[in-house]
């Protein structure tokens, strides 16, 4: 057995819950696991209300599968996260029609049932049928990356397949359902996110996180992307009497290479009067579009579109409707707008 399990074992024995309502002696299978669902986003002393009338008013699986929807809907209201009750629901018919009405016991069958992952099958396994199987909900990824320094963000498989193998180092052989409840337990009220309470904790002496006092790197945190840099450009939309509009093709090199698009020039006065002189003399401003964002996977260009009307205009104008020309993705949107 490994110094943590043996560590967490020895505190369970004086602080470990042992008078939970859905702990027993034999363990009740469908009690464990009704308590699982409700304990994966909500804390204990929420749930034990709420379980104690979910088993008045479904006192088994078979009630549970038999009900109606609406009625297993009331009894989890103010629980929250509703999904975790429909599949429950469910479950308990799939286990009514596929499994005879008994809880399965291989992993392989729990982990499939709707609700149920990998952590959530082991828990049951483990609290339910004694069997040594691990288990990694959110409060034991946490204890685990505080204790191992683990590296990365759980978002990173590789972070993930990482604290499995913890977990499953640490697992105990024998006396397992009380090692799933601790740990548990201690993530949850010792090991907490901010301010853990290190002082009252059973592997604070050998918790690297602890020991080096960066229990607040640990787990580390998801890394910011960096902030993309923007450019913005503004459009000339140069219209004719026919309601035709100026394309020209941009050079093979850069972005949008070899595509028809619009006249380009920076986004400031100056600049827009002197292309809208340079291409028409006597064209005017209509109207300005709406500013929009298009994103390139290293820079967000910001494109402010400004109608023209451009009399006299000729060579290169096209029929928006009628275009038989490539042309950007923004391009396009604005023409579709026109
Ligand atoms: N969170 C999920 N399952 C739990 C359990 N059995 N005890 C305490 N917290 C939990």
């Amino acid at each position: 057995m490994t110094e943590l399990a043996s560590d967490i074992l020895h505190w369970f024995k004086l602080n470990g819950r042992k008078n939970l309502p859905w702990q027993s002696t034999p363990p009740n299978i469908y009690h464990i696991w009704l308590s699982e669902i409700m304990l994966q986003q909500t804390q204990v002393i929420t749930v034990i209300d709420y379980f104690n009338k979910f088993i008045i008013c479904f006192p088994d699986l078979t009630a549970l599968a038999n009900a109606k929807e609406d009625e297993v809907m009331s009894n989890w209201a103010g629980l929250g996260y509703y999904s975790r009750a429909r599949n429950l629901h469910k479950t308990a018919k799939i286990i009514a029609s596929n499994h005879k009405g008994v809880f399965p016991k291989k992993y392989d069958e729990i982990v499939a049932l709707p609700g149920i992952g990998p952590s959530t099958a082991g828990a049951i396994l483990s609290l339910g049928s004694g069997l040594s199987t691990p288990i990694l909900d959110g409060n034991v990824k946490r204890t685990l990356s505080r204790y191992h320094k683990v590296e990365g963000h759980y978002s990173l498989s590789k972070v993930m397949e990482e604290l499995w193998r913890l977990a499953k180092h640490h697992t105990p052989q024998t006396k397992n359902a009380e090692y799933t409840q601790a740990i548990m337990d201690i993530g949850a009220t010792i090991c907490k996110p901010k301010n853990p309470l290190c002082g009252n904790c059973p592997i604070a002496s050998h918790c690297g996180a602890c020991l080096s006092k960066e229990q607040g790197i640990y787990p580390n945190k998801k890394p910011k992307k960096d902030k993309l840099p923007e450019k913005t450009i503004t459009f000339l939309i140069f219209k004719n009497e026919s309601h035709e509009v100026f394309l020209k093709k941009r050079p093979g090199r850069g972005i949008w290479g070899g595509l028809w698009s619009f006249v380009e020039c920076d986004d400031n006065t100056e600049a827009i009067d002197l292309a809208i002189r340079q291409h028409n003399d006597s064209a005017k401003i209509i109207r300005r579009l709406s500013k929009f964002k298009h994103t390139f996977t290293h820079f967000n260009l910001w494109i402010n579109p400004i109608l023209v009307d451009s009399p006299g205009g000729l060579a290169n104008y096209y029929d928006a409707g009628s275009l038989a020309l490539g042309t950007p993705a923004p391009v396009k949107k604005i023409l579709q707008a026109l």
